[in-house]
């Protein structure tokens, strides 16, 4: 009996093992010459890539990935909505989980997918250099197991991305400096490419080629540092069927709305027989700020059928009608709220909606915008000339550590690097409708209540 019974487990055990995969990669990080928007400059890659390579995986499977740097920045990188259970050390922020990867070294990251199926991205996580260091990665389903939605016939990614004609590290350097906003970037693009609205830019433009009558899946990454973004393709509805790596009700919607990180799966049916005209496809922020605050410019990328009468034909024809798609108004707030409350979990049995019922602890935060005074002989611009702007959650503002908080907590040194305790209420009670409180003798502790480590 007990030898039948350790005989059944040893056949349940290698079904387990032969339904996962390691995947591995080599990632190179490196600079590179890119000439974009009328000039050339240096950027960060890997592997001599811009967008960078896909890391491609199923659900269940350990990805591991070397990198090598061999730029003159520090470098980490992070996999940007991989739920690391259990791997830490793999997330990537720098001085966080790991202290960066120095130039000449390299490290190792490893991780299993866990319970996520869709799509993910990957950036680099320390200072701004994730503004040419992404890419994507693909989470197909466990082998045999299908889509929740008829199986595309192509997939293909979208990210799309900010470009700045200055050093993207200068930019963020100045900018910490002073404390003013750092300075907006001057494109979008799609998969690197600004497109044809852009000055010197048409050559570098982003191209959908598709067959009428088949269904393509789009991933679509929003790699932007900074806006949420408007997306639609034009005479062509887009459905949605998964958002973040979790599959949701499908909805089927003209435009749609992505913010910085975010990541969405979307259905395009190309029409039924050759239309004629090519379509653009284009991406605009969403912004309620003050203009000039933010990049309002607007990326476009071309959705071109092949033509069966002369299926060869390579590039765009100049000739065919273009049509363009109306995407919503800058501030159209009225849209977004619209959009976002259309999400909905799938729910069925397979993808049941967990939702946690019952809250296990409570938090509390209040997040604010100070001021710190300025350094000896800096430059600021800050609400006066002598101070520049920090934010802060409870009053504290965030300064980088010189050892990565994971490795302080690892090795029992987190004494004087931060705080593991958050309060559960105000320390201070804080009357909203009252006369402002004086700010004198508050103790600027946390009420200790909780060990977020424990
Ligand atoms: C980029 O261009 C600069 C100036 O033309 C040159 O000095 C440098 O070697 C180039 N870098 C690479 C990686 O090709
Ligand atoms: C790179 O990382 C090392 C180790 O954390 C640190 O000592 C060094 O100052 C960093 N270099 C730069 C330019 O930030
Ligand atoms: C930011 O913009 C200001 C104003 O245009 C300019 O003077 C400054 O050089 C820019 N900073 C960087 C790092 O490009
Ligand atoms: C594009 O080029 C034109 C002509 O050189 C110039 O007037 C315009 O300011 C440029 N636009 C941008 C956004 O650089
Ligand atoms: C974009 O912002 C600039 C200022 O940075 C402003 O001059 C321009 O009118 C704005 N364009 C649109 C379409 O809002
Ligand atoms: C959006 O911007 C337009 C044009 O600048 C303005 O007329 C309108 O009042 C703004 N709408 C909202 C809701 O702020
Ligand atoms: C938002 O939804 C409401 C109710 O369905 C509709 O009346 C309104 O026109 C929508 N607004 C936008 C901007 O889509
Ligand atoms: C500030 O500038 C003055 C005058 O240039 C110089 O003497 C002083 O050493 C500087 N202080 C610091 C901390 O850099
Ligand atoms: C801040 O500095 C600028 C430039 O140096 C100057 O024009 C301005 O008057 C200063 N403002 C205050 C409040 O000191
Ligand atoms: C916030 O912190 C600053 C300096 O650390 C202190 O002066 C101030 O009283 C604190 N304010 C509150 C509301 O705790
Ligand atoms: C808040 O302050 C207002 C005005 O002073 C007062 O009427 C009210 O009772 C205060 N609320 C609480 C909860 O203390
Ligand atoms: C706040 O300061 C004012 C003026 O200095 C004083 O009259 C008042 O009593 C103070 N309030 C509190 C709550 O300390």
């Amino acid at each position: 009996m007990a030898a039948i019974l350790v005989a059944a487990m040893v056949v349940l055990l290698s079904v387990t093992v032969a339904e996962s995969a390691t995947v591995e990669y080599q990632f190179e990080v490196a600079t590179m010459n890119v000439t974009r928007l009328c000039g050339s400059k240096s950027i960060v890659v890997v592997n001599g890539q811009f967008p960078g390579p896909t890391v491609s995986a199923r659900e269940g499977d350990l990805v591991v990935v070397r990198v090598v740097n061999k730029a003159q920045y520090n470098m980490s990188i992070h996999w940007h909505g991989v739920r690391q259970l259990r791997s830490g050390w793999a997330d990537g922020p720098a001085y966080i989980t790991q202290c960066p990867v120095q130039p000449g070294q390299s490290y190792v990251y490893k991780f299993t997918i866990t319970g996520q199926r869709g799509t993910l991205w990957w950036h680099a996580h320390i200072s701004w250099l994730r503004a040419t260091v992404y890419g994507p990665i693909v989470i197909l389903p466990k082998l045999g197991v299908p889509y929740p939605f008829a199986a595309p016939y192509k997939e293909v990614p979208l990210m799309f991305g900010e470009w700045w004609k200055a050093d993207t590290e200068a930019v963020i350097s100045q900018a910490l400096q002073t404390g003013g906003g750092p300075n907006v970037s001057d494109a979008f693009t799609i998969n690197g490419l600004p497109g044809p609205l852009y000055n010197c830019s048409a050559k570098d433009t982003f191209k959908l080629k598709v067959k009428p009558g088949k269904t393509y899946m789009l991933r679509i990454i929003n790699a932007a540092l900074n806006d949420e973004l408007f997306f639609s393709i034009a005479g062509h509805p887009l459905t949605i069927v998964d958002v973040d790596a979790v599959y949701i009700k499908p909805i089927t919607v003209e435009t749609l709305l992505i913010t910085p990180g975010q990541t969405t799966n979307v259905l395009l049916t190309a029409k039924p027989s050759y239309p004629g005209a090519t379509y653009y496809m284009m991406a605009a922020p969403y912004s309620t700020a003050a203009s000039g605050t933010f990049d309002n410019t607007t990326v476009a990328g071309i959705l071109e059928y092949e033509d069966p009468s002369s299926p060869s034909s390579a590039g765009f024809n100049k000739n065919l009608p273009l049509v363009r798609p109306t995407l919503p108004q800058i501030n159209d707030t009225s849209f977004v709220s619209n959009y976002t409350a259309k999400l909905r979990s799938l729910a069925t049995e397979e993808y049941p909606a967990e939702v946690p019922q019952e809250v296990d602890r409570r938090f509390f935060f209040t997040v604010g915008l100070g001021t710190h005074p300025c350094a000896v002989n800096g430059t600021c611009q800050g609400p006066t000339n002598d101070s520049r702007f920090a934010a802060a959650v409870n009053n504290v503002s965030f300064v980088l550590p010189t050892t990565a908080l994971l490795q302080s907590h690892y090795t029992g040194m987190s004494n004087g690097v931060y705080s593991s305790n958050f309060p559960a209420v105000p320390q201070s009670p804080f009357n909203y409708t009252g006369t402002p409180p004086n700010n004198t003798n508050v103790s600027n502790e946390f009420v200790p209540t909780y060990d977020s480590w424990q």
